[in-house]
């Protein structure tokens, strides 16, 4: 099997990220070998965009796409109380859209909407950028702990079985309060993410509810790892924050990260989301490139 070209891209300078409801499930996998065949021709048309996507569904829509496929699979559920809040805003369809250029990646998006459109009704298309030395707009280095190399399939993708090359996705688009964060001293700002801001090394001392703290989790002495592939995006006048995204040949690893985030887990809170609220959170599955045209 092929895991599909967007997945495990490394260092890609802008993303477009679609997320829809789906009215016509039954137009979808015509669609799917549609937008493939323009993905293709645009790969090959501009090669030095390393242009990549993947194309992923929700539970109710996958659940009805393929039997017996991603029984880990499920909506999200909100998490967490009050302003420490994650909403749940399920959709059917995402398609994620990442290279080295903006350009490309705009017409891989028309693309897609050429072939998704008389199905879907958009409900969020975000468009990420990397911002200087692969900076989150907190000014902190975002993927230092990411899987490299080898370890991106190893991480991002089901090794065998029915859904081998596939993965599970979450996403969950956060807004920043940087007025409030910037007023933060650097020391006060490095116990909050729990590693330094210039060089991003690990503190001595990880504070629990630092965002470290609350991630970099172990089950039977084995790290749960996940595959992250977020980007900033917005405007430097009016809203702006991070896109997050990521793959996982478990949910269960994502699901546990995020638990711990939002003191579902022990109590304890993540102190970054008191400068980020994350406004939108789903879960979905990205099938086999195999899997995906022959639906
Ligand atoms: C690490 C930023 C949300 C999972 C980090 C780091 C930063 C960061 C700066 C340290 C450098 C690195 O290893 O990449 C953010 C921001 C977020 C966010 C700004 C939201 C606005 C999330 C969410 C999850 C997550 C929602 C998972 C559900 C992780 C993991 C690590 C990490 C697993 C690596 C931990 C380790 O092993 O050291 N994040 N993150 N992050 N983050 Fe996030
Ligand atoms: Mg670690």
């Amino acid at each position: 099997m092929t895991v599909q070209s967007g997945l495990l891209l490394e260092h890609c300078k802008a993303a477009i990220y679609l997320e829809s409801e789906i009215h016509n499930l039954s137009l979808i996998p015509k669609a799917c070998r549609q937008f493939n065949r323009a993905l293709e021709q645009l790969r090959e048309q501009y090669p030095d965009a390393m242009l990549g996507a993947v194309v992923a569904f929700g539970d109710n829509a996958w659940k009805r796409l393929s039997q017996n496929s991603a029984p880990e699979l499920k909506s999200f559920v909100a998490l967490g109380k009050g302003n420490l809040a994650a909403p749940a805003t399920q959709q059917d369809l995402l398609v994620h859209i990442q290279s080295l250029r903006p350009d490309v990646n705009f017409s891989a998006a028309k693309a897609a909407m050429d072939a998704f459109g008389e199905a879907i009704r958009v409900m969020q298309e975000i468009h990420g950028f990397r911002w200087v030395e692969e900076r989150d707009l907190t000014g902190f280095i975002d993927g230092t702990e990411n899987p490299q190399g080898d370890d991106r399939p190893v991480v991002g993708t089901i090794a065998e079985g029915e859904d081998a090359d596939g993965s599970y996705v979450m996403t969950q688009r956060y807004e920043h309060e940087l007025a409030k964060w910037e007023k933060l001293s650097q020391h006060k700002q490095e116990q909050v993410i729990g590693r330094t801001k210039p060089d991003s090394e690990e503190l001595d001392e990880v504070p629990e509810t630092s965002h470290v703290g609350r991630t970099d989790l172990k089950e039977d002495g084995k790290g749960l790892k996940i595959l992250r592939q977020s980007l900033p995006y917005g405007t430097a006048s009016g809203t702006n924050g991070l896109f997050f995204i990521a793959y996982c040949a478990t949910l269960h690893n994502i699901e546990q990260q995020l638990l711990s985030m939002f003191g579902e887990k022990d109590g304890k809170t993540d102190r970054l989301l008191g400068f980020t609220k994350p406004v939108t959170g789903s879960y979905y599955f990205a099938p086999s490139l195999e899997k995906l045209l022959s639906l």
